[in-house]
């Protein structure tokens, strides 16, 4: 019944999808096309993410599910319509562009939609249904899985995700529009065994990647860190730089461990001796987390390195903070 139940969901998305997909076409969809359009997405792109467009109007879609035989019954479930004992069923999406989001499977199970002028939410998404777990699912993983590139790129976006797979980097997934979970790095696991962060360049996209880093390499994921300096995000950079410039980025991509102790060197005082000292101290403790003597040697290096400072100094830090025998 369940089962059944969930079926019946996935049917509705599928149909939903193609409605958007239709209206996106039709006089109505307009301004959601010139919108696709000013964001260079190709009719390619468009038609191989199935994007769309929700009417303006307040219960098309549903007027619509119900003339192909749904019942409010079935349809008060799906997330994607709201229905009220006296007023009746309304939309959830107006006027907005629609990505539907796809399992690995390729089954539609939910929605993003994204305003084309001025309004908020930038972004609304489709509610968890029966059919719909946010932390269990990747956006775009059902292309990406089955890549050839050795790496999965995790992005913030679903525009992220889209320009990636256009200028031809098909290994681009996103999370929906929630932080990065445990429920997510194993299901990448399946597919990948590292993943190149490539997270938007402000401070949320920053504090976003050094909340994953631990999480993927918790699942036993090799992680990296793409830098998308000085654009906003890769959509962004993409459009400027195009896909050579951004597989240089990725060539560069910048070891995880070092990623965190530069975003750590933020909260210190270089120029001060007792900042740098104590900073020092905090990247020793770090280092003391590996178990491998030989990988706390390399980064001791890697970092001595970087901060020109001595590697038996630091590594006397390291042995005098250690426990357990180092
Ligand atoms: N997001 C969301 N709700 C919002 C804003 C963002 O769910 N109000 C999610 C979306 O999945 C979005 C992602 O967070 O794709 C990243 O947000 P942001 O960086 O603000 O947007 P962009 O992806 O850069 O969107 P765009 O380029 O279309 O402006
Ligand atoms: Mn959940
Ligand atoms: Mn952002
Ligand atoms: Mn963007
Ligand atoms: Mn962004």
């Amino acid at each position: 019944q369940e089962a059944d139940k969930r079926a019946r969901i996935l049917e509705i998305n599928k149909t939903a999808a193609k409605y958007f997909y239709m209206l996106l076409q039709s006089q109505q969809g307009r301004a959601a096309r010139e919108y696709f359009q000013k964001r260079e997405l190709s009719e390619e792109t468009i038609r191989h993410f199935g994007l769309g467009y929700s009417s303006k109007y307040s219960n098309d879609l549903y007027q619509y599910l119900k003339r192909q035989g749904y019942e409010d019954s079935v349809l008060k479930d799906c997330g994607l319509v709201t229905i009220d004992e006296k007023r009746g069923g309304y939309d959830k999406f107006w006027n907005r562009a629609m990505f539907p989001i796809m399992d690995a499977n390729n089954r539609v199970i939910g929605f993003g939609g994204r305003v084309t002028g001025q309004g908020e939410p930038k972004y609304l998404n489709s509610p968890e249904t029966a059919v719909f777990d946010k932390s269990r699912n990747l956006y775009g993983l059902n292309f990406a899985r089955t890549s050839k590139k050795p790496q999965i790129l995790l992005c913030e976006g679903y525009m992220d995700v889209i320009a990636l797979h256009q200028a031809g980097f098909d290994n681009a997934v996103a999370s929906l529009g929630t932080a990065f979970t445990s429920g997510h790095a194993s299901l990448l696991k399946r597919y990948t065994k590292e993943v190149y962060l490539t997270f938007d360049s402000d401070g949320a996209g920053v504090k976003a990647a050094l909340r994953a880093l631990p999480i993927l390499k918790e699942a036993g994921l090799t992680a990296k860190v793409i830098n998308m300096t000085p654009y906003k995000d890769p959509d962004e950079f993409i459009k400027a730089l195009g896909a050579n410039g951004y597989q240089e980025r990725i060539d560069q991509a910048e070891n995880s461990f070092l990623f965190e102790i530069r975003m750590l060197e933020r909260d210190y005082d270089m120029s001060d001796p007792e900042d740098k000292t104590a900073f020092f101290g905090q990247v020793a403790q770090k280092i003391l987390n590996f178990s491998e003597e030989l990988e706390r040697e390399n980064y001791i290096e890697a970092v001595a390195q970087r901060y020109q400072v001595g590697f038996e100094q630091l590594r006397n830090m390291v042995k005098h903070l250690g426990t357990r025998g180092y």
